[in-house]
């Protein structure tokens, strides 16, 4: 079954570069970040490691922790980090998953057979503290992931979770938001005393309110 927003991210107890991880208590009370890899030892998922592991300040500071999966054993994972920081500058600095029975991959529905029967496609999951699934993106194989795209979204969760406020589009951090049209004008006025520019009754935009 296809995972969906707002679902339960199955837990799972798994081996990992960092050994064994169970995947609720691992994730305690922080945001998670769960990406698949389809396989080790390939160019693109090189790269993405790689920059994964740079961006790791990022992630921390939006108390989100972050952990890949491919279907090789812990073994091959290990021989792969040393290329990738060899090729990358940059040692992996998050737990990889080693499951070469599938278990994870199936939980998570991350083997599209139209692709392969074997390798997980690029999946990503954004799970939020109380283990729900907020977001997931599914790339091709061929295409790496734009992991600053994950961090954006993050932002706009964190923030969208907190205020009554949408994130237009391509926004970033510090751009104006959009309040919800739920919010009668008076009301608005009130929650967002930075003020908003009315462009039709349901599209008004207000500064960030927490910059
Ligand atoms: C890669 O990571 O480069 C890759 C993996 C599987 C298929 C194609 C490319």
């Amino acid at each position: 079954m296809t995972l969906q927003l707002g679902d339960t991210a199955p837990d799972f107890t798994a081996e990992t570069t960092d050994g064994e991880v169970r995947f609720h208590q691992w994730l305690g009370d922080q945001w998670g970040v769960l990406f698949s890899h389809p396989k080790d030892f390939t160019p693109v998922c090189t790269t993405e490691l790689g920059e994964t592991a740079r961006l790791k300040e990022h992630f921390a500071r939006r108390n989100t922790k972050v952990i890949g999966l491919s279907v090789d054993p812990v073994e091959s994972h290990r021989r792969w980090e040393a290329d990738i920081e060899e090729t990358q500058g940059q040692a992996v600095n998050f737990p990889v998953i080693a499951d070469p029975d599938h278990t994870v991959a199936n939980l998570y529905g991350m083997i599209h057979p139209n692709a392969s029967d074997t390798t997980t496609v690029r999946s990503v999951y954004v799970i939020d503290p109380s283990k729900k699934v907020r977001l997931t993106i599914t790339y091709p194989a061929s295409t790496g992931r734009n992991f600053n795209e994950i961090l954006r979204v993050l932002d706009s969760l964190q923030l969208t979770d907190t205020y009554s406020v949408s994130t237009p589009v391509n926004w970033t951090d510090g751009d104006d938001v959009i309040i919800s049209p739920a919010i009668p004008d008076d009301e608005a006025r009130e929650r967002f005393p930075k003020g908003f520019t009315t462009l039709k009754p349901y599209l008004r935009v207000t500064p960030q309110p927490n910059r």
